[in-house]
């Protein structure tokens, strides 16, 4: 047994780490000196010290290939008790009355028999264990469960019962388990929710039943869980929801309804929901979100729209919702915006994901101009061939920016110059095809980065100071694990793969002797041209102003309501830049 001295070095010792080390060599001592406590060889049995509890038992089987609970070798004292196993190494096991008869574990608090292939449950098989508070039964083949299984449950708080295959229960079945706060039954094969299937779980706050196929939810079942607080069911292959469940959980804070198959929701779907914090709709094919709709839902903090079939957010869609924070918009089909939508947000917002629309980058430049405390911006799957360098010119506090997925080939340094806290950054998926010093510089400020698959070209002009950052820098990791994409020799090859002598030469390459005839080619043809407009210049000046005037114009009215009752249009001008140029030049 460890001695006194031990034991109390390990409540008192302020030295945290040294503390972990010696009090987990302690623990491994009382497990194998085993004078106080039986441990199945297949378990390790640890005993814990902290400062608030007594010391406590828990046992871990984790090893798999079980055909039964050595129960007979578990000490009675467990207090925790694990059983799972590898995911190829399943076990195969039966729960009876083990842990009641002939001793009741009567200080077990936490029960997991997991990925263990339990076909049932059993009656009366927790029958005294009033000091268990969680059974964890996920990844098993329970097919159906009944009130008789958790009698005697009276002070259980967790039950988790998600991936089986469950299909069937009937009403009442967790009667017994009325402090029960948790039921998390995600993952099962449960097609309807038979009238009173929760009755006596009066304290329940987190139901969980998504990835079950129930194409409807019966009102009557929510009469008896009106505390609820958290409620999912995600991918239940739902059309509708009958709103009078809404009004019967009037305290849900969070709503996940994501990937369902919802078409339209009416402006006063939520209107009972007042306390909602956190809503999520992504995944359905909606394709409007109509004026008010969230009026009532002033408390929102978190609304997904992603991957619907969004066209539109009407200009008064987002209506009272002045404590929004996170909005995802990301993957629908949306072109343009109402700037009014916005207004009420301008305060609260600080995450928002336009990636995956139809957006030009002017509509985004608009909407993130009046959001000056945003902090991460979604911008991936746009199609973008480049960023202006005043794009983020109004939202200093920019921290985490996504534009993965685009047509980016140089390396956007200008305009991340400009984002000075910038700690997170992907930009993989684009043509970036090498990274000079600066922005390689730059890159180092930035704590979290994501440089992969882009067109990374291995040869020493490209890559030479990229493999030098790579060995010398906090970029290291970061490098190492990208990719060549040419020449053709070094596809696929690692960077932290490569020596510099290992890499093409550059400058005797087919491709760059290709790329310099190019290139002298189109000068030529430049200077052909220049020569050429500067003659029929000369002549035709004043008719030319009139016709370009005409198209900067045309232009504005593609977009009214850009220009209606606003004062600051910096960045606007600057992306109608290219058109005013063309005006002045002439
Ligand atoms: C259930 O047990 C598994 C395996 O030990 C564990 O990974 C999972 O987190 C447990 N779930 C809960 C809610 O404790
Ligand atoms: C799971 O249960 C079903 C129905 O009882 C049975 O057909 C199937 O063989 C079981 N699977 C395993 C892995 O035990
Ligand atoms: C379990 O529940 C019973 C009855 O409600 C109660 O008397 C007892 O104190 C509870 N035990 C614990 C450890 O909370
Ligand atoms: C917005 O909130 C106010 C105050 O709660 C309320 O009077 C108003 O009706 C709400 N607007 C809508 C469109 O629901
Ligand atoms: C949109 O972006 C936000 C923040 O960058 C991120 O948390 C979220 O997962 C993204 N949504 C999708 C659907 O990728
Ligand atoms: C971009 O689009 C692809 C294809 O639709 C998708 O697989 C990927 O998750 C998207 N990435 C982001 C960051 O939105
Ligand atoms: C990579 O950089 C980190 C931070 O500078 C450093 O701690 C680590 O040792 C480096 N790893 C290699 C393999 O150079």
């Amino acid at each position: 047994m460890c001695s006194v001295g031990y034991i109390s070095f390990c409540r008192n010792t302020r030295k945290i780490v040294l503390k972990v080390w010696i009090c987990a060599y302690i623990m491994l001592m009382m497990t194998c000196d085993g004078a106080d406590i039986s441990c199945p060889s297949e378990c390790t049995c640890l005993t814990t010290f902290s400062q608030e509890e007594e010391n406590s038992l828990r046992v871990e089987c984790m090893r798999g290939d079980m055909k039964s609970i050595p129960v007979d070798f578990l000490d009675h004292k467990a207090e925790i008790v694990i059983i799972s196993a590898p995911l190829g190494r399943p076990n195969y096991l039966t729960i009876g009355p083990i842990f009641t008869q002939p001793t009741p574990f009567v200080n077990l608090r936490e029960l997991h028999i997991v990925n263990s292939n339990v076909p049932s449950i059993g009656q009366y098989s927790f029958w005294g264990l009033q000091n268990l508070r969680l059974v964890n039964l996920t990844h098993n083949n329970l097919t159906s469960i009944g009130a008789d299984n958790f009698r005697g449950l009276i002070n259980l708080t967790e039950l988790h019962l998600d991936f089986n295959n469950i299909e069937q229960m009937p009403s009442e079945t967790f009667r017994h388990l009325t402090a029960l706060k948790i039921l998390n039954l995600a993952h099962n094969q449960i097609s309807a929710l038979v009238p009173r299937l929760f009755r006596m779980l009066a304290k329940l706050f987190f139901l969980d039943l998504s990835y079950n196929p129930l194409t409807d939810l019966n009102p009557e079942v929510f009469k008896d869980i009106q505390h609820l607080r958290i409620f999912k069911c995600r991918r239940c292959l739902l059309r509708r929801v009958n709103t009078q469940i809404y009004h019967l959980v009037p305290h849900l804070d969070e709503l996940d309804l994501g990937e369902n198959q919802f078409k339209y929701l009416t402006s006063d779907e939520f209107i009972s929901l007042k306390k909602l914090k956190k809503l999520k709709l992504d995944g359905n094919q909606l394709s409007v979100i109509v004026d008010n709709m969230f009026g009532r839902n002033r408390e929102l903090r978190t609304l997904s729209l992603a991957r619907n079939r969004l066209a539109l957010l009407a200009p008064a869609a987002l209506t009272n919702l002045t404590s929004l924070v996170h909005l995802d918009i990301s993957h629908n089909k949306i072109d343009r915006f109402h700037l009014q939508t916005f207004a009420p947000v301008v305060d609260s917002l600080k995450t928002i994901n336009f990636s995956g629309n139809n957006l030009p980058l002017n509509e985004i430049a608009i909407v993130l101009q009046i959001l000056p405390e945003i902090h991460d911006v979604g911008l991936a799957n746009l199609s973008l061939i480049d960023i202006p360098l005043n794009f983020f010119t109004y939202n200093e506090h920019l921290i985490a920016l996504d534009i993965s997925w685009n047509k980016i080939s140089t390396f956007p340094y200008k305009l991340l110059t400009k984002t000075k806290f910038l700690q997170r950054l992907d930009i993989s998926r684009n043509r970036l095809h090498t990274l000079n010093e600066q922005d390689l510089q730059r890159l180092e400020a930035i704590a979290n980065v994501d440089l992969s698959r882009n067109h990374w070209r291995c040869d020493q002009c490209s890559a030479d100071i990229m493999l030098v950052y790579m060995t010398t820098t906090v970029l290291n990791v970061t490098i190492r694990q990208l990719k060549c994409h040419s020449p053709l020799r070094l596809h696929g090859v690692y960077f932290g793969d490569l020596t510099l002598d290992g890499l093409e030469l550059c400058s005797t390459t087919h491709e760059a002797q290709m790329s310099v005839i190019a290139g002298l080619m189109l000068l030529c043809v430049a200077i052909l041209a220049a020569v050429t407009t500067a003659l029929c210049c000369s002549r035709r000046r004043a008719a030319q102003y009139y016709t370009n005037e005409e198209k900067r114009r045309g232009h504005e009215h593609e977009h009214p309501e850009e220009l209606l009752g606003r004062t600051d249009l910096g960045s606007v001008a600057t992306i109608h830049a290219p058109v005013h140029l063309v005006t002045k030049g002439s």
